[in-house]
């Protein structure tokens, strides 16, 4: 049967518990034109995309996943209206504030890769508080990618090599001053909403990530959702330039 058809349940049992992507890096994309199908104002597309984090956070949980890395702003975004940049940091404070004791059971820890210092005040502040609180955990890593942009990440990364009076870098020295330094790359990464872009997130670290595209919007990307993208992933036969 396609894995489409299938129950929860049913594709929860066919996921091979030892072939679990370690990284999961997600473009969630599609949040507008979500509200827009359903002639709502932007914003609640994007309140109704924190539904899904809260579930994709869950659930990589539950199955073992490692790191899940959410584009949750970059670089580029700043070019949206101004009401609806407010609208997206305001949402992020708030999701911060009152997922902190869910996260905390959840055994979960938080880290943020991007130029956190350009965020505003208080999300920084937020940001900090959340990742010091929950510091402690050794559960699942939630990277949030925020003012992030992939090329800028590189250039960053080889500015604090320069800095540091290296004339000449290796591969392992650019990785290690990423702002996912220490992270394992994404095995999987997701994109919804039907767009076949990479959008300037994570070029360094997707060279060998498994790409699952799919044209549910983020706002309806769930469990099953995510279940189906793990079993996809699982079925590619990953040669990383082998044979
Ligand atoms: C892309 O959809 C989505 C974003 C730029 C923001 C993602 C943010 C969230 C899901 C909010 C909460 C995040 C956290 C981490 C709490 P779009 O606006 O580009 O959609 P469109 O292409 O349909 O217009």
């Amino acid at each position: 049967m396609p894995s489409a058809l299938l129950r929860r349940e049913d594709l929860l049992e066919k996921i091979d518990r030892s072939l679990v992507p370690r990284h999961i890096a997600v473009i969630m994309d599609g949040n507008g034109r979500w509200a827009k199908k359903r002639g709502l104002p932007r914003l609640l597309g994007h309140k109704a995309g924190a539904d899904s984090v809260r579930e994709a956070v869950k659930v990589c949980g539950e199955l073992g996943v490692q790191v899940l890395t959410l584009y949750a702003f970059s670089t580029e975004n700043w070019s949206r209206p101004k009401s609806e940049v407010k609208g997206l940091m305001a949402l992020l404070v708030r999701t911060l504030r009152r997922e902190a004791d869910e996260l905390n059971a959840n055994n979960v820890r938080l880290r943020a890769s991007g130029r956190l210092e350009a965020l505003p005040a208080d999300v920084r502040r937020e940001l900090d508080r959340s990742i010091d609180r929950l510091s402690g955990n050794t559960g699942l890593i939630l990277n949030l990618a925020l003012n992030y942009g992939g090329r800028g990440d590189i250039v960053d990364a080889v500015n604090a090599l320069l800095k540091a009076g290296a004339v000449s870098v290796t591969e392992e020295d650019i990785a290690a001053h990423l702002s996912t330094a220490g992270l394992p790359d994404p095995d999987l990464l997701i994109r919804t909403s039907g767009e076949y872009r990479i959008s300037n997130f994570l070029l360094w670290q997707c060279a060998y990530a498994e790409f699952h595209i799919t044209p549910v919007l983020w706002p309806d990307f769930r469990r099953q959702q995510l279940y189906q993208a793990v079993l996809d992933y699982q079925s590619r036969d990953r040669r990383f330039g082998g044979i």
